[in-house]
C-alpha cells in the first residue's frame, strides 16, 4: 500500500518567553533564566495510507491542531520528520512548500473565518483554481468552480452570494469544496463539524466520505470524541497531552481498547442500547498543563490503575497485537 502520509517522532512546542524580560527572572538575587514553554506535540508517530482515513482524537489542548499545522507546515517541527508522498516535506521552505500544499489541503471547524467573507462564493472556490492553474482562463476556472459547488451541495444559482448568506452547513460545503478545487491528495480536516448542530454534522461527514471515494482522497480528521470518527475512520489515534497513548485499526480500538484514557473516552460516549437512566461516564480532572510535563506516564495522575513506575518511568510505545499499539504500563 502507498502511503500519503507518515509522520515520524513530530514534537512542537511553544515559547511563550518571547522577549527577554520574560527569558530572565531575578530570584534571591540572583538572575536565572527561566523559560516558560508549552509542549504542545511531544513525539508522535502515525502513517496515512493512500485512500484511508486517520482520525485523532482527544481533549481540548492535547496538541490536535498543532499536530494538523505542524505537518501542513504552518509551522516548522521542533523535531521529527513529516513525509508526504514519498518526499521529505519536513525542512522545506514556505515557498518550496506552495506546491506541496496544492496536494495537501485543510478544512477549518470555523469556516466563517477560513472564508473570504468580501468574496462572492464562486470566486472563493476559484481562487485556488486560478492560483495552481495560472492557464486556465477565468471563463474556465468558474466552470470548474461552480461543478465543485455543485458537488457538495450548493446550487449554482448561489454563486454570487456572499459567505453571510449561507448556514453553517453550507458555508461548511463551500469550504469543502474550495479544498477539493486543487485536487488534492491528503485532506486534514480539524473538526470540520464540530460547530454544526448534530443533524447537519451528519450530512456533512456523508459529504465527505462520498468525496473520498470520488475524488480518491485521504483523510486525517481530527475530533474531539470517538462518537464523531465512529463511522468514518479507518484507524484512530488517541491523543493524551501532545502524544498518542494508542493507536489501532478502529475496529480493534473500540472493540477491544487497551489504554486506560481509551477506555474512559469509550465510556463516555452515551449509546443507544444502554441503560437510559445511567449517566454517561465522566472523566475526572483536567489534562496537565504542557507547560509542566508530568514525570513517567502523562496520564498517570488520572488514570485508576497507576503503579509506582508510571509515576517514574515513561511507557514507551508497544505493538501489542497486529497494528494495534499502545504506551502503557499495564502491557
Ligand atoms: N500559538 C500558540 N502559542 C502558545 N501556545 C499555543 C499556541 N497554539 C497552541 N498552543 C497551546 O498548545 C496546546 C495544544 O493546543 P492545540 O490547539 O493544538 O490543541 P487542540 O487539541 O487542537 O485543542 P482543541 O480541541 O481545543 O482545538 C495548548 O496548550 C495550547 O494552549
Ligand atoms: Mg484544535
Amino acid at each position: 500500500m502507498n502511503k500519503t502520509l507518515e509522520v515520524k517522532n513530530l514534537y512542537q512546542q511553544f515559547n511563550l518567553s518571547s522577549n527577554i524580560f520574560d527569558k530572565y527572572k531575578l530570584k534571591s538575587g540572583k538572575i536565572v533564566r527561566e523559560e516558560k514553554i508549552v509542549h504542545a506535540v511531544n513525539g508522535i508517530n502515525f502513517e496515512i495510507e493512500q485512500g484511508n482515513v486517520f482520525s485523532l482524537v482527544g481533549e481540548s489542548g492535547c496538541g490536535k491542531s498543532t499536530t494538523a499545522r505542524t505537518i501542513i507546515k504552518l509551522l516548522q517541527p521542533k523535531k521529527g520528520q513529516i513525509i508526504f508522498d514519498g518526499q521529505d516535506i519536513t525542512n522545506l521552505t514556505g515557498k518550496e512548500m506552495l506546491p506541496i500544499r496544492r496536494n495537501m489541503q485543510m478544512i477549518f471547524q470555523d469556516p466563517f473565518a477560513s472564508l473570504n467573507p468580501r468574496y462572492k462564493i464562486k470566486n472563493i472556490v476559484m481562487e485556488p483554481i486560478l492560483f495552481h492553474n495560472p492557464k486556465l482562463t477565468v471563463k474556465e476556472a468558474e466552470k470548474e468552480a461552480l461543478e465543485l459547488l455543485e458537488i457538495v451541495g450548493i446550487r449554482p444559482e448561489q454563486k454570487n452570494r456572499y459567505p453571510h448568506q449561507f448556514s453553517g452547513g453550507q458555508r461548511q460545503r463551500i469550504g469543502v469544496a474550495r479544498a477539493l478545487a486543487v485536487r488534492p491528495k491528503l485532506i486534514i480536516a480539524d473538526e470540520p463539524v464540530s460547530a454544526l448542530d448534530v443533524s447537519i454534522q451528519a450530512q456533512i461527514l456523508n459529504l465527505l466520505m462520498d468525496l473520498k471515494d470520488e475524488f480518491n482522497l485521504s483523510y486525517l480528521f481530527i475530533a474531539h470524541d470517538l462518537s464523531v470518527v465512529k463511522h468514518i475512520s479507518d484507524e484512530i489515534g488517541v491523543m493524551y497531552l501532545g502524544k498518542i497513548v494508542e493507536k489501532a485499526k478502529k475496529k480493534d480500538l473500540f472493540n477491544n481498547p487497551k489504554h486506560p484514557y481509551t477506555k474512559l473516552l469509550l465510556s463516555s460516549i452515551p449509546t443507544i442500547n444502554e441503560d437510559p437512566l445511567a449517566e454517561p461516564v465522566e472523566i475526572i480532572g483536567e489534562i496537565p498543563s504542557p507547560i509542566n510535563l508530568p514525570k513517567g506516564c502523562y496520564f498517570n495522575d488520572r488514570c485508576a490503575y497507576a503503579m509506582d513506575i508510571c509515576r517514574e518511568k515513561e511507557p514507551i510505545e508497544k505493538e501489542i497485537e497486529n497494528k494495534h499499539f499502545t504506551s502503557c504500563h499495564l502491557y
